[in-house]
């Protein structure tokens, strides 16, 4: 098959394992920016290009979509979708699941357990809703935090309240959550792949820190999910409607609780630490996507 992946930069580990996965199951593969796409709309006659040239065909894309062009992003796989090309992930749950306070109100409102979440109209409300989430510590997040920037330990109400009120004045929207200290300090990743997890690990944050993310120093290790983790990784997925996902998990006392879910999950880090080539398992899932 003619399989396209959109890529900020082709030199990305994420992009190339998939390429290599690609070629060495004997397709042929392009990458292209998603940021160098334009979008024609035109009655019955949806179009693509690419700089200037109108899109040739591919029976499949994989867009690799990172935060910086989430919303341009989702509008170029929404015009794939409406030319008929099988797209890896629908713009719809690309949009849901990258929106960390949209994502956690879907998957509670189908009875999957987070953690208490607050979000507050302004800086009048912030206390009063700091009191409903924790007596003491939480987790104040910025909407928009990635790779654990922005992602903070309260350690008390009166602090807690001056970084809400110190995000907004900076017109950033932050949620106040609860602190899940049993976690200490790691989080799983679990990586879905048509309804199955295809790795998993467990992240481990560096002494005295919170944030388990591998760009704060955090180490890896491969690890099996207990059936209630896996069973939960599979449900989220399903009801964000994402077909490729790192589902990351925090373990507390009562019971495997999500984080978030990531519709863009990187390679390096799973396949690195599980060894299991996960691009390729992506490539598999592609081609039975387009023979149906
Ligand atoms: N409520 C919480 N309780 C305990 N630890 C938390 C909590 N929220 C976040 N953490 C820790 O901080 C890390 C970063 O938080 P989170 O994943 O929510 O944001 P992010 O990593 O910045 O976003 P993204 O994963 O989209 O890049 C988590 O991996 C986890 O280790
Ligand atoms: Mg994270």
């Amino acid at each position: 098959m003619k399989l396209l992946i959109l890529s900020r930069n082709a030199n990305l580990y994420s992009t190339q394992s998939l390429v290599r996965a690609a070629v060495s199951l004997g397709h042929e593969v392009q990458v292209y920016d998603h940021m160098m796409c334009n979008i024609i709309v035109e009655k019955s006659k949806p179009a693509l290009m690419i700089g200037n040239d109108y899109f040739g065909h591919f029976d499949a894309v994989i867009p690799r979509i990172g935060a910086s062009a989430t919303a341009y992003g989702a509008a170029i796989i929404r015009q794939l979708e409406s030319m008929g090309i099988f797209v890896t992930v629908t713009a719809e749950a690309l949009m849901k699941a990258r929106d960390k306070l949209h994502c956690l109100q879907i998957l509670s409102a189908h009875g999957i357990d987070v953690p208490r979440t607050g979000i507050s109209a302004g800086d009048y409300c912030a206390p009063v809703v700091y009191d409903q989430i924790s007596k003491e510590r939480a987790v104040i997040k910025l909407l928009a935090s990635t790779q654990g920037l922005g992602v903070i330990l309260a350690q008390s109400k009166s602090q807690g309240v001056s970084i809400v009120e110190g995000f907004h004045r900076a017109g950033q929207e932050v949620l106040i959550q609860e602190f899940i200290s049993d976690a200490r300090g790691s989080d799983i990743r679990a990586f879905v792949v048509d309804g199955e997890v295809v790795g998993s690990m467990v992240r481990q944050a560096v002494p005295g820190e919170f944030r388990s993310n591998i760009h704060r120093g955090a180490s890896s290790f491969k690890i099996d999910l207990d059936p209630a983790e896996e069973i939960l990784a599979l449900k989220a997925t399903e009801i964000l409607g994402l077909k490729i996902a790192g589902v990351d998990i925090l373990r507390s006392k009562r019971g495997p609780l999500i984080l978030e879910v990531n519709a863009s999950p990187g390679l390096e880090g799973i396949e690195g630490t599980t060894g299991v080539n996960i691009s390729e398992k992506i490539i598999r899932f592609v081609e039975k996507g387009v023979k149906n």
